[in-house]
């Protein structure tokens, strides 16, 4: 019978992916093949010559299915790296995106550098990803991450558990600022930080396969124009962010004018920031309080 190796099976897998132009080949087979066999990315470079049992390539086999159907390869091995960090996600969740490690780094420097109190809010926390990345580079900071989703919550839960950071991130249900109101105890949060869906009904007909078909609607669409999230936390953020605090948030790459409109529209925050991600693309709005 045909023996296959790790790196027999590696070099077929990529062949197939890039004939079925998945994304990342390489990068996707070496998640599946690593989650499958129970063994860290390196790791499979390290046994090359190691053979591959039955019930594991009838496994893989499985999943390169549901990979070139489109389904992200995040989902199938159930986590992904966010800033460095394993985080676990399921199909309840946003896939956390790299652009979205431009918020965080806007998030912590703004607590290294201005912020004497460390409490800060995360809205549509979802899988966790920014509450948790934040608490890590932030030792004094105190989290509260809310979501309307308790399906996601439960995974953002999870997440914390596997980071140990139950004591400094607290997870809340409810929409937007709703389920913080009792929390608050007068006490208006340093930072608040948040990656709203923003997608627009029309581009959530465009988008790819693997995102249109499988990621969660509740985290992509934005309304209309994409704007309906930031909307309602524009008009209602005041009573939670302290003065000289910050709104930090991730827009859409065509909202940054928008957005930068309605934020002086409220007359409440002195300086107002559209930030470029690596694309060259808008993505990271930050405003500071008066
Ligand atoms: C773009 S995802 C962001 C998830 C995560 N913060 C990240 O950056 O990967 C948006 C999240 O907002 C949540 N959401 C949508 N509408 C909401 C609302 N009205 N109130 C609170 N959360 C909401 C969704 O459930 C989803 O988890």
């Amino acid at each position: 019978m045909e023996q296959w190796t790790i790196k027999k099976l590696l070099d077929w897998m990529v062949d197939y992916f890039q004939a079925k132009a998945i994304d990342s080949a390489r990068l996707s087979a070496e998640m599946l093949i690593s989650s499958v066999l129970g063994m860290k990315r390196i790791e499979l470079y390290m046994h090359f010559d190691k053979v591959v049992a039955p019930d594991k390539l009838a496994r893989l086999r499985e999943l390169v299915k549901r990979c070139i159907a489109n389904e992200p390869v995040q989902y199938l091995v159930g986590s992904c790296e966010f800033y460095s960090m394993t985080i676990k996600i399921s199909p309840d969740c946003l896939v956390p995106r790299p652009e979205t490690e431009l918020l965080v780094e806007r998030a912590i420097e703004f607590l290294r550098n201005h912020a004497p109190s460390q409490s800060v809010c995360d809205l549509c926390t979802g899988s966790g990803c920014v509450a948790i990345a934040i608490a890590s580079g932030c030792k004094d900071a105190k989290i509260i991450a809310t979501d309307i989703c308790d399906k996601a919550l439960a995974v953002a839960a999870e997440n914390l558990a596997r980071h140990d950071l139950q004591n400094r991130v607290e997870l809340l249900c409810g929409d937007l600022f709703q389920p913080v109101i009792a929390e608050l105890n007068g006490e208006p949060f340093a930072l608040i930080t948040v990656n709203p869906p923003y997608v627009t009904t029309s581009e959530m007909e465009s988008l790819e396969d693997n995102v249109r078909k499988y990621e969660p609607a509740l985290a992509l669409h934005g309304g209309v124009e994409g704007l309906d999230i930031y909307c309602r936390i524009i008009a209602g953020v005041d009573p939670h962010l302290k003065s000289g605090g910050a709104l930090i948030m991730e827009i859409g790459c065509a909202q940054g004018d928008a957005i930068k409109q309605m934020l002086k529209s409220t007359g409440i925050f002195k300086e107002i920031k559209v930030e470029k991600d690596f694309s060259n693309n808008d993505r990271i709005v930050t405003a500071i309080k008066k």
